[in-house]
C-alpha cells in the first residue's frame, strides 16, 4: 500500500482506513496478531484484514460490518491525528490547480503542520517529482517524516527542521511552485524567490487574516512577483432529501372545473385531482442547501515569479 499507489490486497504494515459510516471513519496500522475495538465489535488484523481486498465488507466481533478502505489524500485529511490547524480539500484543489502541480513537478512549502496539504501534493507530483518541506517545530517535523516513511512516500519528500523566514528551504533554484502555511509569510518570501528554477515558477501563500494577505501582497510586488491574486474558496453542498411543499391554490380554473394542474418538476406522489381535492402538498425528492455551512477558512494568494 502506498498513498500515491493503488494495491489491490491488504498486508502488515498498511495503512487502512475504517469506514463505519460517511461521519465516521478512522485510520489504523495493520499489525499481525492485533486487534481494534469499534461499536460493532473487534476486527482481527490477522484474519479479518491482512490477504483481504481493499474495499471488502468485514464483519466484527459482535456481527456488524465496516468497510475497509485504501487511504488516499481526501481521506487522510479527514482522518489524519492533527497537530495543527490543517488545510481542506476545497482549498487544497485549488492550490494544485492553480500552482499547476503535475508528475515532476518540485515543490517547496512550509510549514509541514499535520501533513494534510503534503500528502496531496505528493500524490500530484509523484513518481518523479520531489516535495522540500520546512517545519520548524521538532516534534511535528519528525512525526511527518516518520508518516511519510509509513505511507511509502518517504522517497518523494525531503522533511526540514529549520525556521523557513531565518534559514529558508534548503534548497536553491530547484523548484517550480512554492506553498506558504506561516503566520508571517511575508518574511520568508526572500528565500521562496531563491527556490525557483530560472525559468519561474508559480507560488500560493495561505493566512486566515486580510491584514496578513495585505502585507504579503506588498512583499510580492516588492521582489517583483507578478499576476498576484487573491481569492477565497467556499464551497457549498446540497443534501438530497424529501420534502413536503404546500400546493398554491389559484382558485377555479376558466371553464369552472376546480383541479389543479402540475405541469413540470419531479414526478408528486400525491397530485389533488378533481376527484380528491382535499391534498394541499405534495412530497418529493430535492436538493437542499443545509442551514448552516463551513464559511472562511482563509485566503489564498498567488503569484507568478517572472523569468530572471
Ligand atoms: C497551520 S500549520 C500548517 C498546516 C499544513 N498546511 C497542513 O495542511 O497540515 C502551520 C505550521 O507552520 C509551522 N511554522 C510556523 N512558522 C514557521 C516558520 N517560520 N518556519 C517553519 N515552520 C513554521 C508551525 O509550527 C505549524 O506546524
Amino acid at each position: 500500500m502506498s498513498f500515491v499507489e493503488y494495491s489491490e490486497f491488504i498486508q502488515e504494515g498498511d495503512v487502512v482506513i475504517i469506514f463505519l459510516g460517511h461521519d465516521s471513519m478512522m485510520p489504523i496500522k495493520v499489525e499481525s496478531g492485533a486487534q481494534t475495538q469499534t461499536r460493532y465489535g473487534a476486527i482481527r488484523h490477522s484474519t479479518d484484514l491482512i490477504g483481504q481486498r481493499f474495499g471488502s465488507k468485514v464483519t466484527c466481533s459482535k456481527g456488524g460490518w465496516v468497510y475497509v478502505l485504501h487511504p488516499t489524500p481526501e481521506l487522510w485529511t479527514v482522518n489524519l491525528p492533527h497537530r495543527t490547524q490543517i488545510l481542506y480539500t476545497t482549498d487544497i484543489a485549488n492550490i494544485t490547480l492553480m500552482l499547476d502541480l503535475k508528475p515532476g513537478s518540485v515543490v517547496c512549502e512550509s510549514g509541514t503542520g499535520s501533513g494534510s496539504l503534503s500528502h496531496a501534493i505528493l500524490r500530484t507530483i509523484a513518481p518523479s517529482g520531489h516535495l522540500h518541506t520546512v517545519e520548524f517545530h521538532a516534534q511535528r517535523a519528525e512525526k511527518a517524516a516518520q508518516e511519510f516513511r509509513d505511507h511509502k512516500v518517504g522517497h518523494l519528500v525531503t522533511v526540514r527542521n529549520q525556521d523557513v523566514c531565518k534559514d529558508g528551504f534548503g534548497v536553491v533554484g530547484v523548484a517550480d511552485a512554492v506553498f506558504l502555511d506561516i503566520p508571517s509569510p511575508w518574511e520568508a518570501i526572500i528565500h521562496a524567490k531563491k527556490v525557483f528554477k530560472r525559468r519561474g515558477g508559480r507560488l500560493c501563500s495561505f493566512s486566515p487574516c486580510i491584514e496578513q494577505v495585505q502585507r504579503t501582497c506588498e512583499t510580492l510586488l516588492d521582489h517583483g512577483f507578478e499576476e498576484i491574486c487573491t481569492l477565497e474558496v467556499l464551497q457549498r453542498v446540497h443534501d438530497v432529501r424529501s420534502v413536503t411543499l404546500p400546493l398554491p391554490d389559484f382558485g377555479p380554473e376558466e371553464g369552472g372545473t376546480d383541479s389543479t394542474k402540475i405541469t413540470s418538476g419531479p414526478a408528486p406522489e400525491e397530485v389533488p385531482s378533481a376527484a380528491n381535492p382535499s391534498y394541499s402538498s405534495v412530497t418529493c425528492r430535492t436538493a437542499t442547501p443545509p442551514r448552516e455551512m463551513a464559511g472562511h477558512t482563509g485566503y489564498l494568494t498567488f503569484a507568478t515569479k517572472p523569468r530572471d
